[in-house]
């Protein structure tokens, strides 16, 4: 039996094919090595995977028609789906709004098109997000809380990629589990996010941008805590008498952090002082994430290990090592 994980060479799905790898996992990874941000950094972390027992890998654009319905057909030993692959960011969702549509509408739809298709699956798991949550102010964000308030292009597929999973698991019963992450950090992430954008600005002393003048908190969830939730939900779909057999989670740390205590957590492990500049608030933007993951550790037992000390002390001392400085 394998795992097809979606967005193999994307920050999230590394680190989930690799901790199936380790458990004896056969993987099958999927990913169109799109050029969002730098080809040779997705080339390196499919470089970790390659080569390990139980690895394979092809290169699929998931938006092409029934591509995957092809792969899936040739490998009936998949049972079970973990797509990840998606058009992240909400700055770069202002000016390429058709990637988003492309990836994370018509994409999804062809992958819930291959896993009806699909005789053997178990489970069907995908990434949501935080962002669904818009400019909620009830802190912190629970599961039932109303989500129709999009502040971005992004969060809106988003939250149609619940609704068409739903829609999916209820026509054709396919057992799904979608996981909203709240701001995912550590080594091999994303080149656009915080974590990074502000190391990279600290070590190359230059200023790093605050944007709502530094009054924002995130609900930063280490990897390894975000991979072990995943596994966790994968290794439980909904049980057999659910009609639909379909839920949502939270997958975050369950802290509201203060930017502020971030950055000084972070010249703390670089070892330098950042220049700041203030900004205003960026369009598409929230101003808080902070998941309530009650029913996340009910269910699977998930509870976060890591604080952001540790997390991004290992972050730096990857992103030092990664580009050598
Ligand atoms: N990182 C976070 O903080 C965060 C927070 C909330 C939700 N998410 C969600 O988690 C998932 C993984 O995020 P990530 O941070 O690893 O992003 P990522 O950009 O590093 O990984 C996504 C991967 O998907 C691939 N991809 C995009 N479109 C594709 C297509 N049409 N066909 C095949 N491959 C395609 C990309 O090449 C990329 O490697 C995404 O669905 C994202 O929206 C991430």
């Amino acid at each position: 039996m394998a795992v097809l994980v979606t967005g193999a060479a994307g920050f999230i799905g590394m680190h989930v094919a690799a901790a199936l790898l380790r458990r004896g996992e056969a993987v099958i990874g999927v990913d169109n090595l799109n050029p969002y941000y730098s080809v040779a950094l997705k080339e390196a972390r499919l470089a970790t995977l390659t080569g390990q027992p139980g690895f394979a890998f092809h290169r699929i654009d998931l938006a092409e028609r029934e591509g995957l319905i092809g792969l899936l057909a040739k490998h009936p030993e998949i049972d079970r789906v973990i797509h990840l692959a998606a058009q992240p960011g909400v700055r770069y969702s202002l000016e390429h709004p058709r990637d988003y549509v492309a990836a994370n509408l018509i994409a999804f739809l062809e992958v819930l098109e291959a896993c009806r298709h699909a005789k053997t699956l178990k489970h069907f798991v995908y990434a949501s997000s935080s962002s669904v949550y818009g400019g909620n102010t009830k802190l912190p964000f629970a599961i039932e809380d109303p989500v129709d308030a999009p502040q971005s292009l992004y969060a809106a597929t988003k939250k149609a990629d619940e609704l068409m999973a739903y829609a999916y698991a209820h026509l054709y019963g396919i057992p799904t589990t979608g996981l909203r992450f709240f701001t995912v950090y550590g080594p091999w992430g994303r080149p656009d996010m915080a974590p990074w954008l502000f190391t990279e600005a600290i070590i190359g002393d230059k200023p790093i941008r605050l944007f709502n003048h530094g009054k924002m908190q995130r609900d930063f969830t280490y990897i390894d805590d975000i991979v072990a939730g995943v596994i966790a939900c994968l290794d439980k779909p909904p049980a057999s008498d659910m009609t639909p057999p379909c839920r949502l989670y939270n997958i975050g740390n369950n802290r509201c952090e203060e930017l502020e205590r971030f950055v000084a957590v972070l010249e703390h492990a670089i070892g330098k002082t950042a220049t700041k500049e203030l900004a205003p608030m960026q369009a598409g933007d929230v101003v808080a994430t902070y998941a309530d993951i009650t029913a996340t550790t009910r269910d699977f037992g998930f509870q976060p290990q890591t604080t952001i000390e540790e997390g991004l002390s290992r972050f730096v001392a990857w992103y030092r090592d990664y580009h050598k400085v």
